[in-house]
């Protein structure tokens, strides 16, 4: 056997990415949650000024401190110094230098099922065991602290949380937010509260952070989804002070610091005050779709209270869901995800994402409706 790092090797890929991997030029692509719409034209525009007249090399390694300044007044609801505060490139390496910052061999990680599923394979990465939380189907996958608490062991040293929620698209209630508060002091645990979908929400407000009642949580953003700026790979991790050198220390280790004209883009996004620009698309668009589902399979799922996502309860059908997405990309040149791809509690689930433009999202659906009639699988 060659030799390569033998818990990676044992990590199964991503389906969501294998599944892409197969799409077409044609494919309608309800799979990966990524805008459509481009970034702002004026953002980008003042952001590359920026960068052509300013220093454009490394900024400093935690990030440009104007744009950690604004993140920690944006982020006002929690205690976001800047000192706090790392830019990462995406949140997806703020994840990842957050839980590796922490974790020893033998400690244990609790995360969420069905959740985006990036927190466990990370923290085996450095030794730890992944305990999972299932949320109930019959709860429309709501969390449950009581079901955290009952997670916990003296091993317990992080838990992981998403709100709003990839795939469910829920997030947390103000009472569940302050019961895991709670529980992280209680317990001497640290929560990762990942938040790359709080500016989307669909409710007045965004939903509550749990980083609001407790030191010790580590809140990670973005501007991937809020300004559909995935390409240009900027997120952020606010830190507790015990966790701030290591992950520093990471990150000077794995990225040095992200990329400087993208830190500038997104300090123009914040001096402009756009990162709840797009927040109206999704909310209408969320009612389309909800739409399009109820006409086309004649469900009718829960609204969910934030991000872009739609969980279709596909449950009667009588083949897998992944063998549907499957199916459903060989016969219909449309890719969704099955709900299996985020945990065993999302099984027979299907994941919708309406990142895409109306048109797009409206066709797949019909799609989808018009292959099952075609198989005989009903699910209403
Ligand atoms: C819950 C969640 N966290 C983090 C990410 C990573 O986003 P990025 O690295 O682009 O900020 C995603 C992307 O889909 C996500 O759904």
């Amino acid at each position: 056997m060659e030799p390569v790092n033998q818990v990676l090797a044992q990590i199964p890929p991503s389906f969501i990415r294998a599944l892409n991997d197969r799409k077409r030029p044609t494919s309608l692509n309800l799979g990966l949650g990524e805008p459509s719409i481009h970034p702002d034209a004026d953002l980008v525009d003042d952001g590359f000024k920026r960068f052509r007249s300013g220093p454009q090399g490394y900024t400093r390694n935690a990030g440009l401190a104007e744009l950690r300044e604004h993140i920690a007044a944006f982020r006002s609801d929690v205690e976001a110094a800047p000192e706090r505060i790392l830019v990462t490139q995406g949140s997806q390496e703020a994840v990842f230098i957050s839980l590796a910052a922490l974790l020893n061999p033998g400690d244990e990680v609790v995360v969420l099922d069905p959740a985006f599923n990036i927190y466990g394979p990370i923290a085996r990465l450095f030794g730890a065991r992944v305990v999972s939380v299932p949320m109930d189907p019959a709860d429309g996958f709501a969390l449950r602290a009581d079901a955290v608490r009952a997670a916990l062991t003296p091993a317990t040293r992080m838990l992981c949380v998403v709100s709003p929620g990839n795939p469910t698209g829920r997030a947390l209630s103000e009472p569940v937010a302050r019961e895991l508060a709670a529980i992280a002091e209680d317990n001497g645990v640290t929560l990762l509260v990942d938040e790359v979908y709080r500016e989307l929400h669909h409710g007045d407000t965004p939903a509550p952070s749990p980083a609001r009642w407790t030191r010790r949580a580590i809140t990670v953003g973005s501007m991937s989804k809020n300004c559909a700026m995935t390409g240009l790979r900027v997120g952020w991790t606010i830190l507790p002070e015990y966790a701030y050198s290591p992950a520093l220390k990471l990150h000077q280790l794995c990225a040095t610091c992200a990329a400087s004209m993208s830190q500038y883009i997104a300090l123009a996004a914040f001096e402009r005050r756009a990162l709840f620009r797009h927040r109206d698309i999704y909310r209408r668009r969320l009612d389309v779709t909800l739409a399009a589902v109820k006409e086309h399979l004649g469900l009718t799922p829960p609204r969910p209270e934030g991000a872009f996502y739609v969980m279709l309860d596909l449950r009667k059908l009588p083949v897998t869901t992944k063998e549907l997405s499957e199916t459903l990309l060989d016969e219909e040149d449309v890719v969704m995800v099955p709900g299996e791809a985020f945990g065993p509690s999302a099984h027979g689930f299907f994941r919708i994402s309406f990142a895409q433009d109306d048109a797009v999202v409206v066709e797949g659906i019909r799609r989808l409706g018009g292959l099952l009639r075609r198989k005989g699988w009903a699910v209403a």
